[in-house]
């Protein structure tokens, strides 16, 4: 990417406490691009539920091919205590990763210094692997139904679906982020269940050993998901980076974030690699309503996606500078993580990060 090219940005703040977060990010956003000298440009949209509750509209028409357009969108919270739990999940958050092709959900671990971890005897130099999920298929296609619904002898079925493309670009990719992140481990592990899934997850086992002879510098290594999550708790320091498949990456992925401290911390991507491809960001933590307008809500895991939006987009000098204030700031400054416990409001938090720049 060229970098004296502004970088666009959508931004959806979404719902609940997505906008104040939000907020804090973007004003990071402003400080970093000064000091490092980029141009960007954005553009807000109301996706969320209080528009669809308002419009009954949840994507409008033309919306995802204008999304398209950007070269990053940077989203809040979906989440609304008066829209039925799916709606919103599957018609904006899941709809978008599918349609912009998202097939890549990066989920870094990384417990910040200052940060605390529920697990006793464990700090940063212990917490520090990522997940790459895989984002668009699995049983989060929606293919099933029901059969004789409402009645006793109802039946219901929820397909997964693991396609060869699937799930061999995600390990590819996933093999050359290891690579690119150079752990002295140098080590990816598939998390799956082979022992079981016998069919959808031989596909992946032998997707990993065929891509795995392309990248011979990088040790191959498997765990079954549950022994994984042992593990996760056990030994964090026992992984550099873990391939994973997209139902079983969102819940481990929870694991990992309550790791790192939380969801005042934890941040994604769901990035389209491919050229010209649009990826979207995210804190994630939920739009937390019933602290909306209260100012008390960490904004540490939406500044986070920030940094590494422009990790992404073209700006890696950045990215770091919002990486290392980060750390700074939870070190030095914070109580803890927590709503309401950290000892300033979510301004003030985005206003240390800034200082730290
Ligand atoms: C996540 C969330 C989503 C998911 C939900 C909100 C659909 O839990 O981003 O991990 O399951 O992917
Ligand atoms: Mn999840």
């Amino acid at each position: 990417m060229v970098t004296n090219k502004a970088l666009k940005i959508a931004v959806i703040g979404g719902d609940g406490t997505g906008p104040e977060v939000a907020a804090e990010g973007l004003k990071v956003l402003n400080a970093v691009s000064k000091l490092e000298n980029f141009k960007y440009e954005l553009e807000h949209y109301d996706f969320g539920g209080d528009r669809y509750l308002r419009t009954g509209e949840i994507l409008p028409e033309g919306a995802v091919a204008e999304l398209r357009t950007f070269d990053a969108i940077y989203l809040g919270a979906v989440g609304h205590p008066d829209v039925k739990p799916g709606i919103l999940e599957k018609g904006l958050l899941l709809e978008l990763r599918f349609q912009l092709d998202q097939y890549i959900n990066l989920r870094p671990v990384q417990l910040f210094p200052g940060v605390e971890t529920p697990l006793r005897d464990k700090g940063p130099k212990d917490i520090d692997f990522v997940v790459v999920r895989e984002n668009t298929e699995d049983m989060y296609c929606g293919v099933g139904g029901f059969l004789k619904k409402h009645t006793a002898d109802e039946v219901a079925t929820q397909t997964a679906i693991y396609t060869r493309k699937g799930c061999e670009r995600c390990i590819r990719w996933a093999f050359e982020f290891t690579r690119k992140r150079n752990n002295p481990k140098k080590m990816l592990t598939l998390v799956a269940k082979t022992n079981v899934l016998t069919y959808g997850h031989d596909l992946w086992w032998r997707t990993f050993q065929d891509v795995a002879k392309e990248y011979p510098d990088i040790k191959p290594d498997y765990n079954h998901v549950d022994a994984c999550c042992m593990w996760m708790v056990k030994n964090p320091e026992y992984y550099d980076v873990i391939v994973t498949t997209n139902m079983f990456g969102d819940i481990i992925t929870d694991l990992g974030g309550i790791l790192q401290g939380g969801m005042g911390v934890a941040a994604g991507g769901n990035i389209n690699p491919d050229p010209g491809g649009t990826s979207m960001y995210e804190p994630m933590g939920g739009s937390a309503p019933k602290y909306t307008g209260q100012n008390v809500i960490n904004p540490m895991a939406a500044i986070n996606a920030l940094g590494m939006l422009l990790e992404h987009t073209g700006q890696p000098a950045a990215a770091a500078r919002v990486n290392k204030a980060i750390r700074h700031v939870t070190g030095t400054k914070m109580k803890s993580q927590a709503a309401g416990k950290m000892g300033y409001s979510t301004q003030q938090v985005g206003d240390l990060v800034c200082e730290a720049l």
